[in-house]
Protein backbone atom coordinates (compact mmCIF):
# COMPACT_ATOMS: atom_id res chain seq x y z
CA UNK A 1 0.00 0.00 0.00
CA UNK A 2 1.55 3.27 -0.92
CA UNK A 3 2.46 5.99 1.41
CA UNK A 4 -0.93 7.90 1.66
CA UNK A 5 -1.86 10.82 -0.62
CA UNK A 6 -3.47 13.97 1.07
CA UNK A 7 -6.31 16.38 0.01
CA UNK A 8 -6.27 19.19 0.76
CA UNK A 9 -8.49 22.61 0.16
CA UNK A 10 -7.66 25.95 -0.74
CA UNK A 11 -8.76 28.60 1.36
CA UNK A 12 -9.13 32.31 0.17
CA UNK A 13 -6.61 33.83 3.08
CA UNK A 14 -4.14 31.58 1.32
CA UNK A 15 -4.86 33.32 -1.95
CA UNK A 16 -2.79 36.42 -3.17
CA UNK A 17 -5.29 39.69 -4.91
CA UNK A 18 -5.29 38.25 -7.96
CA UNK A 19 -6.89 35.09 -6.55
CA UNK A 20 -3.80 32.83 -7.06
CA UNK A 21 -2.44 30.46 -4.45
CA UNK A 22 0.33 32.49 -2.55
CA UNK A 23 3.91 31.12 -3.13
CA UNK A 24 4.27 31.01 0.62
CA UNK A 25 1.31 29.35 1.06
CA UNK A 26 2.25 26.68 -0.73
CA UNK A 27 4.56 25.63 2.15
CA UNK A 28 2.51 25.71 4.48
CA UNK A 29 0.07 23.15 2.55
CA UNK A 30 3.49 21.21 1.72
CA UNK A 31 4.32 20.86 5.58
CA UNK A 32 0.40 20.15 6.51
CA UNK A 33 0.79 17.06 3.83
CA UNK A 34 3.57 15.55 5.73
CA UNK A 35 2.06 15.95 8.70
CA UNK A 36 -0.80 14.54 7.71
CA UNK A 37 1.11 11.70 6.09
CA UNK A 38 2.92 10.93 9.46
CA UNK A 39 -0.49 11.11 11.45
CA UNK A 40 -2.01 8.65 9.15
CA UNK A 41 1.20 6.42 9.55
CA UNK A 42 3.93 6.03 12.34
CA UNK A 43 2.13 8.98 14.25
CA UNK A 44 2.94 12.72 14.19
CA UNK A 45 5.08 12.32 17.42
CA UNK A 46 6.92 9.68 15.74
CA UNK A 47 10.12 12.34 15.75
CA UNK A 48 9.51 13.79 19.23
CA UNK A 49 9.36 10.24 20.09
CA UNK A 50 13.01 9.63 18.71
CA UNK A 51 14.04 12.72 20.43
CA UNK A 52 15.24 13.63 16.44
CA UNK A 53 13.70 16.86 15.25
CA UNK A 54 13.46 17.78 11.13
CA UNK A 55 15.00 20.59 10.54
CA UNK A 56 14.75 21.65 6.90
CA UNK A 57 18.27 22.26 5.28
CA UNK A 58 16.89 23.14 1.37
CA UNK A 59 13.63 23.70 0.17
CA UNK A 60 13.21 23.89 -4.27
CA UNK A 61 9.85 24.66 -4.75
CA UNK A 62 8.58 24.56 -8.80
CA UNK A 63 5.64 26.24 -9.84
CA UNK A 64 3.56 24.98 -12.80
CA UNK A 65 0.25 26.33 -12.28
CA UNK A 66 -2.09 28.40 -10.42
CA UNK A 67 -4.05 27.15 -7.81
CA UNK A 68 -7.61 29.05 -6.72
CA UNK A 69 -10.07 28.89 -3.48
CA UNK A 70 -11.85 25.72 -3.37
CA UNK A 71 -9.33 23.75 -5.39
CA UNK A 72 -8.62 20.77 -3.63
CA UNK A 73 -5.18 19.52 -4.09
CA UNK A 74 -3.75 15.72 -4.10
CA UNK A 75 -0.24 16.29 -2.07
CA UNK A 76 2.03 13.00 -2.55
CA UNK A 77 5.06 12.46 -0.88
CA UNK A 78 7.93 10.42 -1.76
CA UNK A 79 11.43 9.59 -0.01
CA UNK A 80 14.00 10.32 -2.54
CA UNK A 81 16.49 9.87 -0.19
CA UNK A 82 17.67 8.39 2.84
CA UNK A 83 20.74 8.45 4.76
CA UNK A 84 21.65 7.95 8.49
CA UNK A 85 20.93 11.64 9.77
CA UNK A 86 19.65 13.53 6.63
CA UNK A 87 16.77 12.75 4.15
CA UNK A 88 14.96 14.16 0.78
CA UNK A 89 11.73 14.17 0.61
CA UNK A 90 9.56 14.83 -2.39
CA UNK A 91 6.24 16.08 -3.00
CA UNK A 92 3.81 16.97 -5.97
CA UNK A 93 0.80 18.98 -5.79
CA UNK A 94 -2.12 17.75 -8.62
CA UNK A 95 -5.43 19.57 -8.12
CA UNK A 96 -8.01 16.65 -7.69
CA UNK A 97 -10.49 17.81 -10.15
CA UNK A 98 -8.56 18.01 -13.75
CA UNK A 99 -5.27 16.14 -12.72
CA UNK A 100 -3.53 20.12 -13.18
CA UNK A 101 0.01 19.87 -12.01
CA UNK A 102 0.05 22.78 -9.56
CA UNK A 103 3.39 22.01 -7.81
CA UNK A 104 6.54 19.61 -6.98
CA UNK A 105 8.99 20.58 -4.39
CA UNK A 106 11.89 18.77 -2.67
CA UNK A 107 12.87 19.38 1.31
CA UNK A 108 15.82 18.20 2.64
CA UNK A 109 15.77 17.67 6.51
CA UNK A 110 18.70 17.17 8.58
CA UNK A 111 17.34 15.03 12.38
CA UNK A 112 18.58 17.03 15.15
CA UNK A 113 18.54 16.39 19.05
CA UNK A 114 18.39 18.49 21.60
CA UNK A 115 21.71 19.47 22.22
CA UNK A 116 21.10 20.61 18.44
CA UNK A 117 23.76 18.42 16.56
CA UNK A 118 22.58 15.99 14.33
CA UNK A 119 21.06 12.49 14.79
CA UNK A 120 20.43 9.01 12.83
CA UNK A 121 16.75 9.69 10.95
CA UNK A 122 14.17 7.51 13.24
CA UNK A 123 14.22 4.10 12.10
CA UNK A 124 10.01 4.34 11.78
CA UNK A 125 9.89 6.62 9.24
CA UNK A 126 12.45 5.45 6.64
CA UNK A 127 10.39 1.74 7.28
CA UNK A 128 6.89 3.65 7.09
CA UNK A 129 7.97 5.92 3.56
CA UNK A 130 10.45 3.00 2.16
CA UNK A 131 8.38 0.21 3.01
CA UNK A 132 4.80 1.46 2.04
CA UNK A 133 5.77 4.00 -1.25
CA UNK A 134 6.80 1.68 -3.92
CA UNK A 135 3.87 1.19 -6.06
CA UNK A 136 6.01 -0.70 -8.20
CA UNK A 137 6.92 -3.54 -5.95
CA UNK A 138 10.16 -4.14 -7.76
CA UNK A 139 11.80 -1.24 -6.91
CA UNK A 140 14.98 -1.02 -4.81
CA UNK A 141 17.01 2.05 -3.20
CA UNK A 142 20.37 1.57 -3.49
CA UNK A 143 23.19 4.01 -2.50
CA UNK A 144 26.16 3.67 -4.73
CA UNK A 145 28.81 6.28 -5.75
CA UNK A 146 27.47 8.62 -3.23
CA UNK A 147 23.81 8.60 -4.33
CA UNK A 148 20.81 6.86 -3.41
CA UNK A 149 19.16 5.36 -6.78
CA UNK A 150 15.97 3.66 -6.92
CA UNK A 151 16.20 0.86 -9.42
CA UNK A 152 13.83 -1.68 -10.81
CA UNK A 153 14.80 -5.52 -11.13
CA UNK A 154 12.96 -8.25 -12.29
CA UNK A 155 12.65 -11.60 -13.98
CA UNK A 156 16.14 -14.07 -13.56
CA UNK A 157 18.57 -14.99 -16.53
CA UNK A 158 21.00 -12.84 -18.73
CA UNK A 159 21.08 -9.10 -17.28
CA UNK A 160 20.10 -6.31 -19.80
CA UNK A 161 20.54 -2.85 -18.36
CA UNK A 162 18.00 -0.17 -19.50
CA UNK A 163 19.24 3.54 -19.35
CA UNK A 164 16.77 6.17 -20.26
CA UNK A 165 17.00 9.25 -22.14
CA UNK A 166 16.59 12.86 -21.17
CA UNK A 167 14.15 14.06 -19.52
CA UNK A 168 12.55 10.55 -18.73
CA UNK A 169 13.33 7.91 -16.03
CA UNK A 170 12.99 3.96 -15.67
CA UNK A 171 8.93 3.80 -16.52
CA UNK A 172 10.55 4.73 -20.43
CA UNK A 173 10.81 0.92 -20.19
CA UNK A 174 7.70 -0.22 -17.98
CA UNK A 175 6.47 -2.08 -21.05
CA UNK A 176 9.93 -4.14 -21.51
CA UNK A 177 10.02 -4.45 -17.73
CA UNK A 178 7.12 -6.52 -17.19
CA UNK A 179 7.11 -8.47 -21.05
CA UNK A 180 10.84 -9.19 -21.81
CA UNK A 181 10.67 -12.16 -20.46
CA UNK A 182 13.54 -14.91 -19.95
CA UNK A 183 16.43 -12.56 -18.68
CA UNK A 184 17.11 -10.15 -15.52
CA UNK A 185 16.21 -6.32 -16.39
CA UNK A 186 17.41 -3.85 -14.62
CA UNK A 187 16.22 -0.38 -15.27
CA UNK A 188 17.44 2.42 -12.78
CA UNK A 189 16.51 6.16 -12.30
CA UNK A 190 19.74 7.78 -13.16
CA UNK A 191 20.87 10.33 -10.55
CA UNK A 192 18.76 13.31 -11.03
CA UNK A 193 15.76 11.90 -12.43
CA UNK A 194 12.35 9.80 -11.62
CA UNK A 195 13.30 8.64 -7.96
CA UNK A 196 17.23 8.63 -7.11
CA UNK A 197 18.79 11.20 -5.74
CA UNK A 198 19.34 14.78 -7.30
CA UNK A 199 22.50 16.45 -6.21
CA UNK A 200 22.88 20.19 -7.42
CA UNK A 201 26.14 19.45 -9.18
CA UNK A 202 28.81 17.25 -10.24
CA UNK A 203 26.83 15.79 -13.58
CA UNK A 204 28.51 13.98 -16.54
CA UNK A 205 28.54 10.91 -18.47
CA UNK A 206 31.32 9.31 -16.94
CA UNK A 207 29.72 10.23 -12.94
CA UNK A 208 26.47 8.26 -14.87
CA UNK A 209 28.11 5.42 -16.17
CA UNK A 210 30.20 5.11 -12.85
CA UNK A 211 26.96 4.96 -11.06
CA UNK A 212 26.13 2.28 -13.23
CA UNK A 213 28.62 0.31 -12.42
CA UNK A 214 28.82 0.72 -9.29
CA UNK A 215 24.94 -0.19 -9.19
CA UNK A 216 25.72 -3.48 -11.03
CA UNK A 217 28.16 -4.44 -8.33
CA UNK A 218 25.86 -3.35 -5.65
CA UNK A 219 23.77 -6.24 -7.76
CA UNK A 220 26.19 -8.61 -8.32
CA UNK A 221 25.97 -8.88 -11.76
CA UNK A 222 29.28 -9.13 -13.56
CA UNK A 223 27.99 -8.90 -17.49
CA UNK A 224 25.13 -7.12 -18.89
CA UNK A 225 23.89 -6.31 -22.25
CA UNK A 226 23.71 -2.84 -22.36
CA UNK A 227 20.36 -0.88 -23.74
CA UNK A 228 20.30 2.95 -24.03
CA UNK A 229 17.61 5.03 -25.56
CA UNK A 230 19.19 8.37 -26.24
CA UNK A 231 21.27 10.29 -23.65
CA UNK A 232 21.19 6.41 -22.54
CA UNK A 233 22.89 5.47 -25.65
CA UNK A 234 25.70 8.22 -24.79
CA UNK A 235 25.84 6.96 -21.25
CA UNK A 236 26.32 3.27 -22.81
CA UNK A 237 29.31 4.69 -24.89
CA UNK A 238 30.78 6.15 -21.85
CA UNK A 239 30.33 2.70 -19.90
CA UNK A 240 31.85 1.02 -22.91
CA UNK A 241 35.07 2.78 -23.16
CA UNK A 242 35.66 2.21 -19.08
CA UNK A 243 33.80 -1.76 -18.50
CA UNK A 244 34.00 -2.75 -21.78
CA UNK A 245 34.77 -6.44 -20.77
CA UNK A 246 31.40 -6.64 -18.57
CA UNK A 247 29.46 -6.06 -21.53
CA UNK A 248 27.82 -9.26 -23.56
CA UNK A 249 25.52 -7.23 -26.03
CA UNK A 250 24.65 -3.51 -26.95
CA UNK A 251 22.03 -2.02 -27.83
CA UNK A 252 21.58 1.67 -28.95
CA UNK A 253 18.02 2.96 -29.68
CA UNK A 254 17.58 5.89 -30.93
CA UNK A 255 20.84 7.78 -29.97
CA UNK A 256 23.87 8.91 -32.00
CA UNK A 257 27.71 8.81 -31.40
CA UNK A 258 28.74 12.64 -32.38
CA UNK A 259 29.02 15.06 -29.18
CA UNK A 260 26.88 18.39 -29.43
CA UNK A 261 27.90 20.94 -32.36
CA UNK A 262 28.66 24.52 -31.09
CA UNK A 263 24.93 24.98 -32.21
CA UNK A 264 23.71 22.24 -30.21
CA UNK A 265 25.47 23.75 -27.46
CA UNK A 266 23.71 26.97 -27.11
CA UNK A 267 20.57 24.91 -27.41
CA UNK A 268 21.50 23.34 -24.23
CA UNK A 269 22.22 26.32 -22.43
CA UNK A 270 19.13 28.08 -24.17
CA UNK A 271 17.16 24.94 -22.35
CA UNK A 272 18.78 25.67 -19.10
CA UNK A 273 17.98 28.89 -18.82
CA UNK A 274 14.06 28.27 -19.54
CA UNK A 275 14.35 25.37 -17.27
CA UNK A 276 15.46 27.93 -13.94
CA UNK A 277 12.80 30.76 -15.27
CA UNK A 278 9.78 28.39 -15.96
CA UNK A 279 10.66 24.99 -14.45
CA UNK A 280 10.44 21.69 -15.91
CA UNK A 281 6.55 22.27 -17.65
CA UNK A 282 9.29 24.55 -19.83
CA UNK A 283 10.87 21.59 -20.80
CA UNK A 284 8.01 19.44 -21.24
CA UNK A 285 6.41 21.95 -23.37
CA UNK A 286 9.61 22.28 -25.59
CA UNK A 287 10.46 18.62 -25.75
CA UNK A 288 7.12 16.83 -26.01
CA UNK A 289 6.40 17.78 -29.79
CA UNK A 290 9.84 16.53 -30.59
CA UNK A 291 9.41 13.04 -28.72
CA UNK A 292 7.03 11.57 -30.09
CA UNK A 293 5.28 10.68 -33.49
CA UNK A 294 2.05 10.79 -32.56
CA UNK A 295 1.01 14.97 -33.64
CA UNK A 296 -2.22 14.94 -31.76
CA UNK A 297 -0.38 15.60 -28.07
CA UNK A 298 -3.10 16.60 -26.52
CA UNK A 299 -5.35 13.33 -26.62
CA UNK A 300 -2.19 10.92 -26.64
CA UNK A 301 -2.32 9.13 -23.29
CA UNK A 302 1.43 8.48 -23.99
CA UNK A 303 2.10 12.20 -24.25
CA UNK A 304 -0.20 12.64 -21.26
CA UNK A 305 2.47 10.22 -19.48
CA UNK A 306 5.34 11.52 -20.63
CA UNK A 307 4.40 14.67 -19.77
CA UNK A 308 3.90 13.88 -16.30
CA UNK A 309 7.34 12.05 -16.00
CA UNK A 310 9.10 15.27 -17.04
CA UNK A 311 7.31 17.80 -15.15
CA UNK A 312 7.73 15.38 -11.93
CA UNK A 313 11.54 15.54 -13.00
CA UNK A 314 14.32 17.32 -10.59
CA UNK A 315 15.41 20.33 -12.41
CA UNK A 316 18.85 19.99 -10.30
CA UNK A 317 18.90 16.59 -12.11
CA UNK A 318 17.46 18.04 -15.66
CA UNK A 319 20.05 21.10 -15.41
CA UNK A 320 22.71 18.75 -14.98
CA UNK A 321 21.63 16.43 -17.71
CA UNK A 322 21.81 19.31 -19.87
CA UNK A 323 25.51 19.93 -18.83
CA UNK A 324 26.24 16.12 -19.15
CA UNK A 325 24.98 15.93 -22.62
CA UNK A 326 26.51 19.81 -23.56
CA UNK A 327 30.17 18.36 -22.64
CA UNK A 328 29.71 14.67 -23.64
CA UNK A 329 32.99 13.60 -25.69
CA UNK A 330 32.07 12.24 -29.40
CA UNK A 331 32.32 8.83 -29.65
CA UNK A 332 32.38 8.10 -33.14
CA UNK A 333 35.70 6.53 -33.03
CA UNK A 334 34.11 4.24 -30.73
CA UNK A 335 32.40 2.45 -33.34
CA UNK A 336 34.38 0.61 -35.25
CA UNK A 337 35.98 -0.91 -32.19
CA UNK A 338 32.55 -2.80 -31.44
CA UNK A 339 33.21 -5.66 -34.11
CA UNK A 340 33.58 -8.01 -30.46
CA UNK A 341 30.60 -6.80 -29.06
CA UNK A 342 26.85 -8.07 -31.19
CA UNK A 343 25.10 -4.52 -31.80
CA UNK A 344 21.48 -3.39 -32.32
CA UNK A 345 20.51 0.21 -33.60
CA UNK A 346 17.32 0.82 -33.35
CA UNK A 347 15.17 3.69 -34.23
CA UNK A 348 11.59 5.00 -34.36
CA UNK A 349 11.28 5.45 -38.03
CA UNK A 350 9.79 8.88 -37.06
CA UNK A 351 12.10 10.26 -34.63
CA UNK A 352 12.49 14.07 -35.06
CA UNK A 353 15.35 14.14 -32.60
CA UNK A 354 17.85 11.70 -34.20
CA UNK A 355 16.32 10.70 -37.91
CA UNK A 356 16.36 7.13 -38.66
CA UNK A 357 18.95 7.76 -41.48
CA UNK A 358 21.75 9.03 -38.63
CA UNK A 359 20.78 5.38 -37.48
CA UNK A 360 21.78 3.74 -40.19
CA UNK A 361 24.68 6.17 -40.52
CA UNK A 362 25.80 4.86 -37.34
CA UNK A 363 24.73 0.93 -37.60
CA UNK A 364 27.29 1.13 -40.82
CA UNK A 365 30.37 2.30 -38.33
CA UNK A 366 29.87 -0.60 -36.20
CA UNK A 367 31.32 -4.10 -37.34
CA UNK A 368 28.71 -6.57 -38.07
CA UNK A 369 26.02 -4.23 -36.45
CA UNK A 370 22.17 -4.91 -37.18
CA UNK A 371 20.10 -1.76 -37.95
CA UNK A 372 16.32 -2.32 -37.41
CA UNK A 373 13.51 0.90 -38.16
CA UNK A 374 10.22 0.57 -35.40
CA UNK A 375 7.30 1.67 -37.83
CA UNK A 376 5.40 4.35 -36.17
CA UNK A 377 7.67 5.44 -33.30
CA UNK A 378 8.99 8.86 -33.19
CA UNK A 379 11.65 8.79 -30.54
CA UNK A 380 10.40 7.16 -27.80
CA UNK A 381 9.73 3.30 -28.87
CA UNK A 382 9.36 1.70 -25.55
CA UNK A 383 6.29 3.66 -24.90
CA UNK A 384 5.58 4.45 -28.49
CA UNK A 385 5.89 0.72 -29.88
CA UNK A 386 5.77 -1.05 -26.69
CA UNK A 387 4.84 -4.91 -28.03
CA UNK A 388 7.12 -4.22 -31.03
CA UNK A 389 10.20 -2.79 -29.31
CA UNK A 390 10.16 -5.90 -26.96
CA UNK A 391 9.72 -8.63 -29.58
CA UNK A 392 12.53 -6.83 -30.98
CA UNK A 393 14.82 -6.99 -27.62
CA UNK A 394 13.91 -10.47 -27.46
CA UNK A 395 15.13 -11.75 -30.50
CA UNK A 396 18.18 -9.66 -29.86
CA UNK A 397 18.59 -11.58 -26.75
CA UNK A 398 17.77 -15.16 -28.61
CA UNK A 399 20.54 -14.33 -30.96
CA UNK A 400 23.13 -13.85 -28.08
CA UNK A 401 22.02 -17.13 -26.60
CA UNK A 402 22.37 -18.98 -29.69
CA UNK A 403 26.23 -17.14 -30.00
CA UNK A 404 27.09 -18.45 -26.91
CA UNK A 405 29.76 -21.42 -27.16
CA UNK A 406 28.15 -24.36 -25.33
CA UNK A 407 28.89 -25.17 -21.51
CA UNK A 408 32.56 -27.43 -21.03
CA UNK A 409 31.76 -31.13 -20.64
CA UNK A 410 33.18 -30.21 -16.81
CA UNK A 411 30.85 -27.92 -16.43
CA UNK A 412 27.54 -29.64 -17.05
C1 LIG B 1 17.30 12.17 -25.07
O1 LIG B 1 16.24 11.70 -25.46
O2 LIG B 1 17.98 11.57 -24.22
C2 LIG B 1 17.75 13.49 -25.60
O3 LIG B 1 16.85 13.94 -26.55
C3 LIG B 1 19.12 13.40 -26.19
C4 LIG B 1 19.64 14.72 -26.67
O4 LIG B 1 18.99 15.73 -26.50
O5 LIG B 1 20.75 14.71 -27.24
Amino acid sequence: MPVPAIDLTVYPDECDAFGHLNQASFLTLFERARWEMLARGPGMDVFTRAGAWPAVRKTVVDYHAAGFPGDVLRFTQTLTHHGRTSFTMRQTARRLRDDTLIATAEFVFVCIGRDGKPVPVPDEVGRFMNARNGPPGDVHRLTVNGVNLAVDVRGEGRCILFIHGYPLDRTLWQYQLSHLDGCRRIAPDLRGMGLSDAPDLGYSMTTYAQDLAALLDALGVDDVVLCGLSMGGYVAFEFLRRWRSRVRGLVLMDTRAEADTAEGRRARDAQAAQLRERGTSAVADAMLPQLLADADLSHSPVAARVRRMISAAPAAGLAGALAAMRDRPDSTDLLETLEDIPTLVASGDRDRIIPADRAREMAGLIPGARVELIAGAGHLPPLERPAETTALLSGFLASLDAKRPPPAAGAR
